[in-house]
Formats: C-alpha cells, structure tokens, sequence
C-alpha cells in the first residue's frame, strides 16, 4: 500500500512540530522536532508509551491544544499552511477537511439527548439516503436506526464508539482522519469491528488517518507506515513491512522484539526495563538512558534523520553500525 502512495503529494506534511504545556515548574516539552508526511488515502500508524507525545502531536495538528500550550513547527494540510491560520479560517478545516476522533469518543456524545438524533445533528438529511443507511447498518449500527428514542447509555461502548467515528467519517466526508486510540477500550471483537469500519471509510472515501495506538499487532493490520514516539520524539518512520521485519532503532526493536502473540490490548506498551519519565526533558536521545547500544554522543545531542533502507531513523548507533 504504501509504495502506492509514495509518487503523490503529500496531504499532510508536518515538520519540526514542537508542543509545550505549562507545568508548576516551567514549560513541560511534550512533542519536539517531529516531522512526517501523509500521502492521500494512506494511514499512518504513531506508536509508543504513554506520554510519548501522540495525543499531543493530533490536538496540535487540529488546532486544539489547551490554554497555555505552545506549539511551534510547520504544518501545511492539503497546500495550505494550518499553523499560520487563523482560529475563524481553521474552523472551516477542523472537523470539515480533517477531523479527529479523540482518545475518550464517549466525551463527545450528549449523554442526554438520543443517539439518533445526534447522528441527525451532524448528518442531517443524509441520514435518509439510502446509501448511508446501508454504511451505517453495514458497520453494526442497525440498532441505533432502529431505536430512535434510546439515550447513549443503553447503547454499548463499541456501538457509540462506531457512531463518533461514523459522525466523523461522514459528516463532511474530511480527507484525513486522526484517529487517537480508537479501539483502545473496547474488546476484541468490538475492535475487530471498529478496524474493519476504519478501511471500509478509506476504501470508499479515499480517507486518509493517523492512527493512534500503543497496540503493535493493530498497526501491523491497519497501517501502510508507522511513526515509532518516544519522549516526544518521532524516532523510526518506516513502511509497516520494513518496520516488523527490519525494525532499526533499539527503541523499534525492542518493541518488536517483546511483542507477544497474545499480549491482551489494554496492557501498557512497555518493552523494555526502565521507566520513561522524564525521557521528554533529555537535551540527547530521549532513549539513551535505556538503550543498550548507547554512545557518549547520543546522551548529548538527538541525531537528525537518516535513510536506512526505506526507513528514517534518528539514532547515532544505527548511523555508525551503517559507516555513516
Ligand atoms: N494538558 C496538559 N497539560 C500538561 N501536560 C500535559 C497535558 N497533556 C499532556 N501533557 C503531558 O505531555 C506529555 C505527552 O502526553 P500525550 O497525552 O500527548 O501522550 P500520549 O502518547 O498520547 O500518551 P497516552 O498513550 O497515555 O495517551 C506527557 O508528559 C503528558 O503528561
Ligand atoms: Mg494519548
């Protein structure tokens, strides 16, 4: 898939994305130096702990981060320039051309109003179509058409969790999706769903995502290439293949390397000994504390990224085990 999408323009093109909110004692760094490019139709997978900076890196490129965060970098969506917009001009975009379905979707549905009704809200008439029936039935929806007085609470987590995205799938039909952990809180099967309905909207609607997970096994089945985070900083961007069978960056492997076949969904993605706090205040790779190639050079500055194969890594060791 990827190789597919590799010749267009990108939609997306990220560069040096810095986010910073504001702690008790001074600016907390949450996102740094991280760039990356969506080609149309493609789904980006972003990887990594928690607190490595991939909700950050969404509301920052929706224009929605909270009061008192910074945010810095180059952010040009369908050859416009988002980070220089402003609020009138992005509201336009948000929601519209790109849309986000954010980490907790249950916080976006009024608990007291029906759920078909806020369907209607942002479908309108289209709910009448045919065809969107169909999308809608098709993806396990049925029941909410067909219990038109039933509040979000007699529904099940899954089924609403559909709904937000089939709200922001459809209500404009955007050309990118950030999608920030969608499939986290629900059960297998649910999530299984949920993925499905996920390529069922890129392959109708030619949708591109960024797909949010700490979930390795779902990356490896939804998406063509992964960001790989790690203390705020995007340390291997690869296309999903090179990425399981060539991983490079010691952080990458190590991931791959612990990833079970059974490992259950909602564990927390910790591969290796050791903690990641604080890695997003170290002025070196935010890695090198616990990596097990680690160099003099890597605790002092953070490596640009270099081509390895068909993957951008930012690793010192990597450079020299390649002569570089
Ligand atoms: N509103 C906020 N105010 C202050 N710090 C924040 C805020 N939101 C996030 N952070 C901090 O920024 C860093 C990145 O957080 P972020 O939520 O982007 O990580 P994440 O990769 O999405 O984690 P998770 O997998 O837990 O969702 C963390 O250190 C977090 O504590
Ligand atoms: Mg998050």
């Amino acid at each position: 898939m990827a190789q597919a999408h590799a010749t267009e323009a990108p939609l997306l093109r990220v560069r040096d994305l810095d986010v910073g909110y504001r702690g008790p004692f001074g600016p907390v760094p949450a996102v740094r130096g991280v760039s990356f490019d969506v080609a149309p139709g493609e789904i980006l997978g972003l990887v990594g702990e928690s607190g490595s900076g991939k909700s950050s890196v969404c509301t920052a490129l929706m224009g929605l981060l909270p009061d008192g965060a910074t945010r810095a970098g180059g952010i040009e969506f369908q050859g416009e320039d988002l980070a220089a917009m402003r609020e009138r001009d992005l509201r336009r975009v948000r929601g519209r051309r790109l849309a986000l379905v954010p980490q907790q979707p249950m916080t976006s549905l009024a608990p007291t109003t029906p759920v078909l009704r806020q369907l209607r809200w942002y479908l309108g008439d289209r709910l009448d179509d045919v065809e969107v029936r169909e999308t809608l039935t098709g993806i396990g929806l049925g029941p909410i058409l067909d219990r038109p007085r039933d509040l979000p609470g007699t529904f099940s987590g899954g089924q609403l969790q559909r709904v937000v995205i089939a709200i922001a799938a459809l209500a404009h039909e955007p050309a990118l999706l950030l999608a920030d952990e969608p499939t986290t809180t629900l059960d297998a099967t649910v999530q299984a769903q949920v993925l499905r309905l996920l390529l069922t909207l890129r392959d109708k609607l030619g949708l591109a995502m960024v797909y949010v997970s700490h979930d390795l096994a779902v990356i490896s089945t939804i998406c063509d290439r992964v960001g790989v985070m790690y203390g705020g900083r995007l340390v291997e961007t690869a296309p999903v293949r090179e990425l399981f069978a060539a991983p490079r960056h010691p952080y990458t492997r190590a991931l791959i390397a612990a990833m079970p076949a059974t490992t259950p969904a909602d564990r927390p993605l910790r591969a290796v000994e050791g903690s990641a706090e604080g890695a997003n205040l170290l002025s070196g790779c935010p890695f090198a504390p616990r990596c097990p190639h680690v160099l003099d050079v890597c605790r002092e500055r953070m490596p640009a990224a270099a081509r390895h194969g068909a993957s951008d890594v930012r690793c010192h060791w990597v450079d020299r085990e390649a002569g570089r």
